[in-house]
């Protein structure tokens, strides 16, 4: 159990008021969900595309989730996704890719610091790509961020929805015994392709071997979480970790959970029992931090025989724990196992609230903002 918490750090004097970008989607109602029942934030602007700026929430959203109907917003007008219109000094970004590119930097030029969810900066070296149980340190990518494109606010990443359940396994292995290769086959929920996203007549009772610009994606972003932060006077970059990653990407017919089989070569030699000491005792990086959005337990390791499953384990923790089991030993390489977790909370909302969340008590992000 990782619940050795010190529940007594940070917490902003007053609510700070932040703005959802798509926030009619799939992702950017789990936004509205939590920041609607949020110790240090407020829902201050619902942003979306020009198609739903002007009405109601409630007329441009179809609303997906369980709970309080658009989470009580329903009556608030959608606004265009600018800085003129919907201006906070913390936004959440659910949009795709492609407008993300143009809009996330009005907001951090315009002072925002934005917790983007879009794949559009994750790789751009002065962007922290962040899991803050992981790699919390990689915000000290911020202020060069800032002195590198002259922008009062900055943008910070989480990574793609199947990485997480990736990295936070990897990381485990990779600080007791390195890490030399990794081949992984995701099973991923339909929920991750937005909405309408995949056809019910393409998914039901099927599976899709295919999805477009995924596999490069989980293939490249571990290595820059699990990377080294190096210092250089005022300068920070991040040294990838060298080891080497093969996937196949499947969407499957499930509504909410990614589940990833992954075999790794190690480092150096280990036995089980060794791997099941270094799943069980892994150590998270924001254990300091009383986080509100912080699963109780990161990394759980389930001992029987046919778990994780997304219908059973996904929303543990409100969907914030990733889920690892079936370790066992590799003909080929040397271990395999199972992981699993909620893509839309781990992988997505919840993601980035954590990451502003750790941003904000760790002081990267000025708590008077
Ligand atoms: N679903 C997941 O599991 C998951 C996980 C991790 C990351 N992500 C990423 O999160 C982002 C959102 O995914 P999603 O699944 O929530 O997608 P979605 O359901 O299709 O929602 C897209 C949102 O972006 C808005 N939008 C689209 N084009 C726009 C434009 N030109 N200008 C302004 N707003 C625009 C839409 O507004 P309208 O309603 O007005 O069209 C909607 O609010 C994507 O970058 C995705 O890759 C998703």
């Amino acid at each position: 159990m990782n619940d050795n918490r010190n529940h007594s750090t940070f917490s902003p004097q007053k609510k700070i008021p932040v703005t959802i970008l798509g926030a009619t989607g799939v992702v950017g109602q789990r936004f509205l969900r939590r920041i609607a029942d949020h110790p240090w934030f407020y829902p201050a602007f619902l942003a979306a595309s020009d198609r739903s700026a002007g009405k109601k929430y409630s007329e441009a959203c179809q609303w997906h989730l369980s709970g309080l109907p658009y989470a009580g917003y329903g009556d608030m007008t959608v606004a265009p996704c600018a800085p003129e219109a919907a201006f906070s000094p913390i936004v959440f970004s659910a949009l795709d890719t492609g407008p993300a590119r143009d809009i996330e930097p009005l907001f951090a030029a315009a002072g925002s610091y934005v917790f983007s969810n879009a794949s559009a900066f994750r790789m751009d070296e002065d962007v922290p790509l962040l899991i803050p149980e992981l790699n919390p340190d990689h915000c000290a990518l911020l202020p060069v961020q800032q002195a590198k494109r002259g922008w009062r606010g900055a943008i910070v990443t989480n990574p793609n929805c199947t990485t997480v359940m990736l990295a936070a396994p990897l990381a485990a292995l990779q600080a007791r015994f390195g890490l030399d290769a990794v081949m992984v086959t995701s099973m991923q929920a339909i929920s991750g392709a937005g909405y309408p996203g995949v056809s019910a007549l393409d998914i039901v009772g099927n599976v899709i071997p295919y999805i477009r610009n995924e596999e490069s994606k989980v293939e490249s972003e571990s290595n820059k979480i699990l990377g080294t932060l190096v210092r250089n006077g005022s300068a920070a970059s991040v040294v990838a970790a060298p080891f080497v990653v093969s996937a196949t990407c499947t969407r499957v017919p499930v509504i909410d959970g990614h589940t990833l089989t992954i075999s790794v070569r190690l480092k150096t030699k280990a036995s089980l029992e060794d791997l099941v000491d270094a799943f069980r005792t892994f150590e998270p990086k924001t254990a300091a931090y009383d986080l509100p959005s912080a699963p109780s337990r990161f990394l759980a390791l389930l001992a029987a025989e046919d778990r994780p499953q997304p219908r059973k384990d996904a929303e543990e923790d409100g969907g914030m724990r990733i889920t690892v089991g079936r370790l066992r030993t590799c003909p080929i390489l040397d271990f395999k196992f199972v992981s699993l977790g909620h893509n839309t909370e781990r992988g997505a909302a919840g993601a980035s609230v954590l990451n502003a969340e750790t941003a904000l008590a760790m002081g990267f992000v000025p708590s008077t903002v």
